[in-house]
């Protein structure tokens, strides 16, 4: 194959998805070379390159068509996809496979000091989130009249700095929260990894690669199960 015919897979290069997705790569027989600073990797054994980006690149790399396949979390999913309906712009991709790593939460949490009742308690109120789309549908949805105060890191000293009254934001193990005294109250959103694939065409050689991939995975899981 050529340079141009090898498959593109978009991974997260740090982070939550990285583990499982190098992980089970490794499991389905792609070998690969890696190294650190390089954004690129190639697959030593099959026609494979994988990128190696933020988790928050992916879905985008993935609905313009510049990778083929991308590891990603429901959630940086699903916000893309809902920044992208409401600048009209085109989100085409397919779910191959919902995967068993990534789990986390989308999850409003409050100051421990705060009165909170439900999500009416935060009638009025700003929240600062990574999420603005997905937490404004939230809002909609409860009828609540609230603002989404876009952070792209450190959400969870938002409160104490006085740029919001409360966040939405993932969590694991709600380490980050005691952290910060913060209090998780709802959960708005639940994920776990997929594994996607652009929109278009694909031409058939990367199509078969494709298959072999997915059989490879189906067997994994199920001897995970
Ligand atoms: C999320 C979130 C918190 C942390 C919560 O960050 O923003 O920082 O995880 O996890 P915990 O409940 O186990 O403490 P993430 O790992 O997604 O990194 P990012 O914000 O840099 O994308
Ligand atoms: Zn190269
Ligand atoms: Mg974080």
């Amino acid at each position: 194959m050529t340079e141009r015919n090898r498959l593109r897979i978009a991974v997260q290069k740090s982070g939550r998805l990285c583990e499982g997705s190098m992980e089970l790569l490794k499991a389905i027989g792609v070998k690969l070379s890696i190294r650190d600073r390089l954004l690129i990797a190639h697959a030593t054994n099959l026609p494979i390159d994988l990128l190696r980006v933020r988790d928050d690149d992916i879905p985008g790399l993935v609905m313009d068509g510049v990778v083929d396949l991308g590891f990603i979390g429901e959630n940086e999913l699903e916000e893309k996809m809902l920044e992208r309906q409401a600048q009209g712009k085109q989100f085409q991709y397919k779910t191959l496979e919902r995967l068993e790593f990534g789990g986390c939460r989308l999850s409003l949490a409050v100051p421990n000091e705060m009165d909170y009742q439900s999500v009416q308690s935060l009638q009025g109120k700003k929240v600062a989130t990574t999420y603005p789309f997905l937490l404004e549908r939230f809002f909609r949805e409860q009828n609540v009249n609230a603002k989404a105060v876009m952070l792209n890191g450190s959400v969870e000293v938002a409160p104490r700095a006085g740029l919001a009254d409360a966040i939405c934001d993932l969590v694991s193990t709600g380490a980050t929260l005691e952290a910060n005294g913060l209090v998780e109250k709802d959960v708005i959103f639940r994920s776990k990894a997929v594994l996607i694939q652009r929109g278009g065409e694909m031409p058939d050689g990367k199509q078969q690669l494709i298959d072999k991939l997915l059989t490879r995975i189906n067997g994994v899981m199920q001897a995970r199960e």
